[in-house]
């Protein structure tokens, strides 16, 4: 089977002086999960299938391709996933300046975000005998421009139920803006089997946020009736992204904030994708406000996992998260981490074989 291609020795080495490895999430029914706790990555979610397996997520086959990345594969985003608008903020009168490295924004963390960084592994079996990878990082005071020094834990749980279970915590001792997710872009085809925009989608928002053409958001919540980012109903990636419609036009694709319908911050289904050829369907819960869909529009890589190729939309990320640019938007929810408060948030993405 594929995994057999990927040599944990190709994960194994010390970057900032801490080791990096492989670690290894298996379950009841045979679905793997690799994971690099070099930026918190997902390296391959493996479904089985009769007698073989097909891997849904794009990756790399060595930690050295991970360390030249520049695409966010399988990635924890942080401090502060998607972009901030001139890399600036305003936190009780005083104004933070972050490293820009998006044009003139600053994008997932900057320029050594938490994708970059060695995180403290700890793999263990919780209380249901199930395989899950605790991962820890402080950033400290000042890093990247971020207030605070904050802690931050993500644990990654593969359950019974065939789910990748990600639940977030933080803590900072001064008051600070956070927002993390994960960014894995998934193929439902298997990666590298060509594109995405045959994968059906269903995405449980009423509203989207409107960009710029730097991908930063307007400030507008706009209606998704009557243009291509309507997904209430399934249909196909593919059948409106070529439309002549702004927003897709400087995005060359989906690469938008959807506002998901939601009252609370429970945790709630909020967009399901399948692949008709493979019967592979993809449930995403969330208790976040936002989804980011990208439909892997600047994916350009020759060479990743087993040899194989990944051009544009041939992966896809469902990106749960607070909206993009919210210290600089007084009306989108707050993204503000006080000290004596404590940051959570959880993720599932549950796999079904139809
Ligand atoms: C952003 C895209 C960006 C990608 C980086 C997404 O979250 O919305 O604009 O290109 O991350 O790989």
């Amino acid at each position: 089977m594929e995994i057999d291609n990927l040599n944990k020795t190709n994960f194994t080495k010390i970057i900032d002086n801490q080791e990096v490895s492989l670690f290894n999430l298996t379950n009841k029914n045979g679905f793997i999960c690799q994971i690099t706790n070099f930026g918190a990555r997902i390296v391959s979610f493996i479904i089985p299938v009769g007698t073989s397996g097909i891997d849904v997520v794009l990756g790399y086959d060595s930690i050295e391709e991970y360390q030249n990345d520049d695409y966010y594969l399988g990635v924890v985003a942080g401090r502060y996933a998607n972009r901030i608008a001139n890399g600036k903020f305003i936190l009780d009168a005083k104004e933070y300046s972050l490293f820009v490295n998006n044009g003139p924004n600053t994008l997932h963390g900057g320029q050594k975000g938490f994708d970059k960084v060695v995180w403290n592994a700890r793999p263990f079996l919780n209380e249901n005998n199930e395989e899950a990878l605790e991962l820890s990082y402080l950033s400290i005071d000042g890093e990247e421009g971020f207030p605070g020094n904050l802690k931050v834990n993500v644990t990654y749980t593969l359950t019974n139920k065939n789910e990748i279970k990600i639940d977030y915590s933080a803590e900072t001792d001064a008051k600070t803006v956070l927002n993390l997710t994960n960014h894995a872009y998934f193929n439902l085809k298997g990666a590298g089997e060509g594109t995405i925009t045959s994968h059906d989608l269903s995405l449980n928002a009423d509203y989207f946020t409107p960009t710029d053409a730097g991908a930063i958001p307007t400030g507008e919540i706009r209606s998704v009736s009557n243009t291509p980012m309507d997904f209430r109903i399934a249909r196909k990636i593919g059948e409106r992204i070529n439309d002549d419609y702004v927003e897709l036009i400087q995005g060359i694709g989906y690469d938008h904030n959807w506002v998901l319908n939601k009252e609370s911050n429970a945790l709630s289904h909020v967009a399901t994708v399948s692949e008709a050829s493979t019967g592979i369907q993809l449930n995403v819960f969330t208790t976040e406000p936002g989804v980011q869909f990208y439909s892997g529009n600047y994916l350009n890589i020759k060479k990743g996992k087993y040899a194989k190729s990944y051009p544009t939309r041939s992966g896809f990320c469902l990106e749960t998260q607070h909206f993009p640019d919210s210290p600089n938007h007084e009306d989108f929810p707050s993204t503000v981490l006080n000290p004596n408060e404590t940051y959570t948030q959880t993720t599932i993405y549950q796999f079904e074989v139809k």
